[in-house]
């Protein structure tokens, strides 16, 4: 399949020639990777191929795909019929929007399409916090939360909720194939401020001994993380559960805090497989040109040189722990990317440098040789209808508008 991948791009570079030549190649990492939110948004199953024709021709192998979080749930679950009547309404901006969703169907026929192009299509249903579509549309198994994170978290220690999250996890297990599912485990602190006055929460962490309410978040990690293993699936989680105890063999962290470097250093010299996505630079939803005014700045941005460049700046600290290394991906979160022409123009062209970095070893990576190279790319993505930036002529590729006023240039 990567013979024939590498043969057409070569034809593309040689305009349809292509000289005589040996490759001798093999991918950097294991775990070359793109994720989408699509709870935020929706975009559907036509622009989702799309984008895994492009990913197979950039030979990178695994699609990351957020389908739960706060304004929607995107996934019929038969079970929980009210996920998707009640859960999949809204985004967002307006969360009134139309219930929008994939059908257990639809999702079977994208798993077998990106299978067919060597990809592996790895759900995430964020738990415990993230879970407001959830718990709004099931609110017997919600932990309450305030003000805008009403809802935010599922109750930590019903055992309903334990039982909720093994039923869904049944029907999702059945749809996706991959060996791993990712279950979230970010940021519950935004919303678990009903857990510090819920008497049965706080007896609870008394009987428990769990200390306090981060001791309360690591049992849930801890009872989710043998959940996923009971259904034989290793489960994924955010770089936050690293200390709630799981055993390293049964879960895999995904490192995303770029200003903790040292969450990333704990998790290997703790034994864990990690995958790189840290924020600068490989979050999707940050700027990639200092003249753009929709998207997140957090001390700079996310050119497609520093993506380029990734991760030798940061390789010293996982030099000791190559095994332990399973990759990298580019994840684009949606808050302010409402539709397929903001959706293109965040994702390309820097996810074709993800691609080079998560490929090419180090020692014949060349930065400045890839963007020799990246117009051709450029040619190609115009074919594909893809509404890419251009690095080289700005202003040929105007930024597209932002959804909302208050979208504008988000710090952190
Ligand atoms: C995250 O960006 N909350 C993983």
């Amino acid at each position: 399949f990567y013979a024939k991948e590498a043969l057409l791009q070569l034809s593309r570079f040689g305009k349809g020639n292509v000289r005589a030549c040996k490759i001798q190649d093999q991918p950097r990492y294991g775990w070359r990777g793109f994720m989408l939110d699509e709870s935020r948004h929706f975009f559907g199953k036509e622009k989702v191929k799309q984008y895994l024709d492009i990913m197979a021709s950039l030979r990178l192998n695994v699609f990351h795909w957020h389908l739960t979080d706060e304004p929607g749930w995107r996934i019929e679950i038969k079970r929980y019929p009210k996920l998707t009547t009640e859960g999949a309404v809204g985004n967002w901006h307006d969360p009134k929007a139309p219930a929008t969703f994939y059908t257990q169907e639809e999702i079977k026929e994208i798993v077998a399409y990106a299978a067919d192009r060597q990809i592996m299509v790895v759900p995430e249903f964020d738990m415990p916090g993230h879970a407001t579509a959830v718990c709004r549309s099931y609110p017997e198994i919600s932990g309450g939360g305030e003000g805008k994170w009403q809802h935010f978290t599922f109750h930590p220690c019903k055992e309903e909720t334990f039982e909720f999250i093994s039923n869904v996890l049944d029907e999702i297990v059945a749809l996706f194939p991959s060996p791993y599912i990712h279950i979230g485990g970010d940021e519950v602190h935004y919303g678990n401020q009903s857990w510090f006055t819920d008497p049965e929460i706080q007896q609870f962490i008394k009987d428990k001994n769990l200390g306090n309410e981060t001791g309360m978040e690591q049992y849930f990690i801890r009872r989710a993380a043998d959940i996923v293993a009971s259904k034989g699936k290793t489960m994924i989680g955010w770089d936050e559960m690293i200390d709630a105890g799981v055993s390293p063999d049964k879960a895999v962290i995904m490192w995303w805090r770029h200003d903790r470097k040292h969450q990333l250093v704990k998790a290997l010299e703790n034994g864990y497989r990690v995958i790189m996505t840290p924020r600068r630079p490989l979050y999707a939803d940050f700027i990639q040109y200092g003249g753009h005014k929709v998207g997140r700045v957090w001390g700079g941005y996310n050119t497609i040189e520093d993506i380029c460049r990734f991760p030798e700046p940061i390789i010293h600290l996982t030099r000791d722990y190559e095994d332990q290394v399973m990759g990298m991906q580019f994840s684009l979160w949606t808050e302010r990317v409402a539709d397929a022409k903001r959706l293109d123009y965040m994702t390309f062209p820097r996810l074709v440098a993800v691609a080079e970095s998560a490929w090419t070893p180090a020692k014949s990576k060349e930065c400045s040789l890839f963007m020799q190279k990246l117009p051709y790319f450029l040619q190609f993505l115009g074919e594909k209808g893809i509404y890419y930036f251009n690095p080289f002529n700005p202003e040929s590729t105007p930024e597209p508008g932002a959804p909302d006023k208050e979208d504008v240039l988000k710090n952190g």
